[in-house]
């Protein structure tokens, strides 16, 4: 049966270790699959991107491949036709889909009815590839992702929600930091909370979530779609930029985490996004070869069966 990743618990620890083996190989170009050979991948967009729509395509490529980048104005998903009839189609001429759009019910409905492997490419809800991209670079960083002290602070967004997914996968010690009007989404923390491994908690002072961190993340307290809400949000969350003084607060050899795309002296400040903690563009780079990992383990169903 095909398999898609519309979330980080779409895969189980283990697959999510083979993934990033297959991200490490090819990230040191140990091996270079191409089971993209000959085979279209589309990209639907109905939101903006620099990283996700461009670490798609090229990847796509580097796996072989050709892609396609579709936007709303041309398929109209779900006004034009049903996404049933779209999903039908759509199986007919790609090998796998990718998908940025605003409602997640969407593109779960997309994944049910295609006969192809369909990832989220990012919703409202949820945005799994790069949290499982983030994942790698801790690794890389920190040898592990048990144990960790991750300090998310800003908004309870996609990025928040999905690293609440990370750790009902790993061990992971997660501690949101926000206001009580941007929390995460309460069914996601409540399963988080409920299943483990990892723990997450939610407090709403930025200094108490930085203290001890491991890792400091934070993202725009505005995402798409919510722009308008921006002078808002700045006021609920003002307490929670990342600076130097919060930074001092956490362990010494703490890593500094943005999924980009940034508002520099907002959410986090020019001397931390550009200071030695920052691995901002690591982070970045990473996306591209973790959604090379993920599309190849979605099409190459045996990959799930080696030791
Ligand atoms: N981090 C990320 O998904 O960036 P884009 O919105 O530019 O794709
Ligand atoms: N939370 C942000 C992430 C952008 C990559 C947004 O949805 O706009």
């Amino acid at each position: 049966m095909k398999r898609d990743y519309l979330a980080v618990t779409d895969f189980t620890t283990r697959e999510i270790d083979q993934v990033f083996q297959l991200c490490r190989a090819m990230k040191q170009k140990k091996i270079a699959p191409k089971p993209l050979e000959g085979k279209t991948v589309g990209c639907i967009f109905h939101k903006a991107s620099l990283r996700t729509r461009i670490s798609f395509e090229v990847g796509v490529a580097e796996l072989g491949g050709r892609s396609l980048y579709i936007t709303e104005k041309e398929i109209e998903l779900g006004v034009r036709e049903s996404i049933y009839d779209a999903a039908k189609v759509l199986s007919r001429y790609l090998a796998l889909i990718t998908i940025r759009t605003f409602s997640h019910d969407d593109v779960v409905q997309l994944a049910q009815h295609a006969d192809v492997p369909v990832i989220n490419a990012l919703t409202d809800l949820l945005h799994p590839c790069q949290i499982l991209g983030d994942a790698f670079t801790i690794i890389e960083k920190k040898d592990k992702l048990d144990g960790i002290r991750l300090a998310y602070l800003g908004d309870g967004n996609n990025v928040a929600n999905s690293l609440m997914n990370l750790a009902r996968r790993y061990s992971v010690n997660l501690v949101i930091g926000t206001s009580k009007e941007t929390m995460p989404d309460a069914t996601l923390l409540k399963a988080a909370q409920n299943e483990g491994p990892g723990s997450v908690s939610v407090v709403y002072d930025a200094k108490e979530a930085v203290s001890g961190a491991d890792v400091i993340y934070t993202d725009v307290w505005a995402s798409m779609g919510q722009k308008h809400e921006a002078a808002e949000k700045a006021k609920l969350l003002g307490d929670f930029q990342v600076n130097d003084n919060l930074l001092k607060l956490a362990k010494p050899d703490c890593i500094v985490m943005h999924c980009l795309p940034a508002v520099r002296n907002a959410e986090i400040t020019d001397s931390v996004m550009d200071g030695p903690n920052s691995v901002v563009f690591e982070q970045a780079e990473n996306r591209l070869h973790i959604q090379k990992a993920i599309m190849l383990a979605l099409l190459d169903e045996d990959i799930w069966k080696r030791k």
